[in-house]
């Protein structure tokens, strides 16, 4: 068992709990949030504190916190009490320094896309402009604020209900059906001054199971579950196979004949315990491919002597 570090936040003070709380629930989005004021003077901030939380209707929330230092109140949530409006903009790594310098704390009124020299365009439905450089855009009317507290360091939370969104051509999949996670570029943030980037290689896909039912770890073979070989993601994937979809015992026979699998089942047909390694590390190897059924099927070579 690894050991672990346990606190209670009570116990704390705030700024003790904070980097654990926010170096933890991590990477978490950034809303560049553009607002306006009763003057009709224009703020533009991030929040990370910030997540979308239903679809129908289009919910984003984020939360702007009483200032530590004096517990006062962030101009945004100054300005969305005085005009319920936002603009919600997505940042991507090409404006993250911009939308850095726009978390300065500038006094009321000043405008932080002069001094982020990010672009105003007009919003279609409400007061505040959004960010032309953003990649992504909602916005939104204020359909309430939720006050978490009343010290330094507590959080409002802004329920934003979307009337209208943005998103530039580039980062659409084809026919316009979403959006192509290769192509947003977006930043999140962790703890301290660390980003991260979610494109290139560190994107992967996960198969969603909620349109049919996997067998679950459970159900898996005792000598795959309980193997040296496979990690808890890969057991993971192998468990979210439909049982329909479990090859045969013919199929399994039949796969001795594939070329990798022969290869293997020769050269170790002397010793057991490696030829069992093997295949365990075949079936590690189709999962990484994404051939879910070749790695049940090099997996359950081994059953027969098991079972
Ligand atoms: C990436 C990033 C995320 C931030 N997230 C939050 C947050 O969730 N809540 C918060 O109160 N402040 C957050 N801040 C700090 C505010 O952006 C900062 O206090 C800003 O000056 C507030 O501006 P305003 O007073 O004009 O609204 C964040 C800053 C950065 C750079």
């Amino acid at each position: 068992m690894p050991t672990f570090h346990s606190l209670t936040p009570a116990d704390l003070k705030p700024s003790e709990w904070h980097p654990f709380l926010v170096g933890a629930v991590a990477p978490r989005p950034v809303a560049f949030v553009s607002t306006v004021d009763a003057k009709g003077r224009v703020n533009l901030s991030p929040y990370s504190f910030f997540n979308a939380f239903s679809s129908n209707p289009p919910i984003l929330v984020f939360s702007p916190a009483n200032r530590v230092r004096d517990n006062t109140q962030k101009h945004t949530l100054q300005n969305v009490r005085e005009v319920p409006e936002v603009v919600i903009n997505i940042c991507d790594f090409a404006m993250v320094e911009q939308m850095s310098l726009a978390s300065t704390e500038y006094e009321k009124g000043v405008n932080e896309f002069t001094k982020a020299g990010l672009t105003e365009l007009a919003s279609e439905l409400v007061q505040p402009p959004r960010v032309a450089e953003a990649p992504a855009a909602f916005e939104c009317v204020v359909e309430q604020v939720i006050e978490l507290g009343h010290n330094n360091g507590a959080g409002n939370l802004v329920i934003c209900r979307v009337v209208r969104a943005h998103f530039r051509t580039d980062i659409l999949l084809p026919n316009a059906t979403g959006i192509d996670p290769f192509k947003l570029d977006a930043v999140a943030r962790l703890g301290g001054d660390w980003y991260c980037r979610a494109s290139g290689p560190s994107l992967f896909e996960v198969p969603k199971p909620n349109r049919h039912i996997g067998i679950g770890i459970d159900q898996l073979p005792e000598y795959i579950r309980n193997s040296d070989v496979l990690t808890g993601n890969e057991l993971g994937r192998l468990a979210n196979i439909e049982l329909d979809a479990m090859p045969t015992a013919e199929q399994v026979e039949d796969f001795r004949t594939e070329p990798l699998v022969a290869y293997t089942l020769n050269k170790y047909r002397s010793d057991t315990p490696e030829l069992e390694k093997q295949l365990l590390q075949l079936g590690r190897q189709y999962l990484a491919e994404g051939k879910l059924v070749e790695a049940w099927k090099g997996l359950l070579l081994i059953g027969p002597s098991r079972t």
